[in-house]
């Protein structure tokens, strides 16, 4: 990537998370009669100011198809929420116990326990009342119920959630590589492959396309969480706006600690090639955005 399209391609991730920052303020109505702190816990993570990749990719295929982005933000605020209440929940002390998250307090530390558990299923629950205003936009019902049902599908116990008790099952007790895929594959891939297929979704995708957005998705999704957890051994605790090192303090067995930095280096980057030939194959009207998105998140810092 060229530094002219990189520029442009910053430009254009800041120009949409600013998009979807702007509708997840008014997310829940203003005339909805909920207690105080709920509502304020649930802003609290929701607008602490994550990088919206989940949202970012679901505007991002439905451009790559042909539709229109501002009909897909029903569905991309659908995701961030099912995502932040993940990482409230995840942050727990019955989980990865931490301190900190998008560059603040951890919601538990801010507002409890028991509020940072109730806000988290309050954000699951109306995920799904969001995804469903998609038809408000002129989308097909069907389509509408397709999304719904997998948002189901792979944000739960046959996804994320599946995922992460993996992640808590394998903990110091992983011996193998495929074990270790299969965690990532589902409490990572999985809602940025549910994110491509409903962006592509709402546009009217064919088959072959959700195909290859499953397969980019799948790839880009693996190679993010084996980034996440290099991050954790070399990055910036200011940068990534949570704690370092929180893998290693967990005992967390990741791709660095099974086949070291270097190797995990070069997988990212084999990854984002085969991310990338998906995309090119399936030939998309639009693909470019997907292209210069699978190349920004192998290099990212944060
Ligand atoms: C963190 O996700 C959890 C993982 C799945 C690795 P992000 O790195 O997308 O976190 P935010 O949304 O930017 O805070
Ligand atoms: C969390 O993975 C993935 C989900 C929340 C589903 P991690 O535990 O590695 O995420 P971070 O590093 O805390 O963001
Ligand atoms: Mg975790
Ligand atoms: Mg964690
Ligand atoms: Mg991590």
């Amino acid at each position: 990537m060229n530094g002219q399209t990189r520029s442009e391609l910053k430009q254009y991730i800041a120009e949409q998370a600013a998009l979807v920052e702007a509708e997840l303020e008014r997310f829940v109505p203003q005339t909805w009669d909920i207690p105080a702190k709920l509502r304020e816990s649930m802003m609290y993570s929701l607008m602490a100011g994550g990088k919206r990749l989940r949202p970012i990719l679901v505007l991002a295929a439905c451009e790559a198809v042909g539709g229109r982005p501002e009909a897909a933000l029903p569905v991309a605020l659908a995701v961030e929420m099912v995502h932040t209440y993940s990482l409230i929940h995840d942050d727990l002390p019955a989980m990865d116990n931490d301190d900190y998250r998008r560059g603040k307090p951890t919601n538990h530390k801010v507002y409890g326990e028991a509020m940072a558990i109730l806000a988290g299923d309050a954000l699951l629950t109306h995920a799904f009342y969001t995804a469903a205003q998609a038809r408000k936009n002129g989308i097909p019902a069907d389509r509408v119920v397709d999304i719904v049902e997998e948002l189901a599908l792979l944000a739960g116990a046959r996804g994320m959630v599946g995922g992460q008790v993996a992640d808590m099952e394998g903990e110091q007790g992983l011996t193998r590589l495929e074990e270790l895929e299969y965690i990532h594959l589902h409490k990572t891939s999985d809602l940025i492959v549910f994110s491509l297929k409903a962006g592509a979704r709402i546009a009217g995708a064919e088959s072959r396309q959700l195909e290859a957005l499953e397969r980019y998705g799948t790839c880009i999704g693996l190679a993010f969480q084996i980034q996440d957890d290099i991050l954790d051994l070399t990055g910036d605790e200011q940068k990534l706006g949570k704690p370092v090192q929180s893998d290693v303090k967990q005992q967390k067995v990741t791709y660095p600690y099974f086949i070291g930095l270097e190797a995990s280096a070069a997988k990212v980057r084999q990854l984002t090639e085969e991310a990338k030939a998906a995309v090119r194959e399936a030939s998309f009207p639009h693909p470019e955005r997907l292209l210069e998105l699978a190349d920004y998140l192998m290099n990212r810092d944060h």
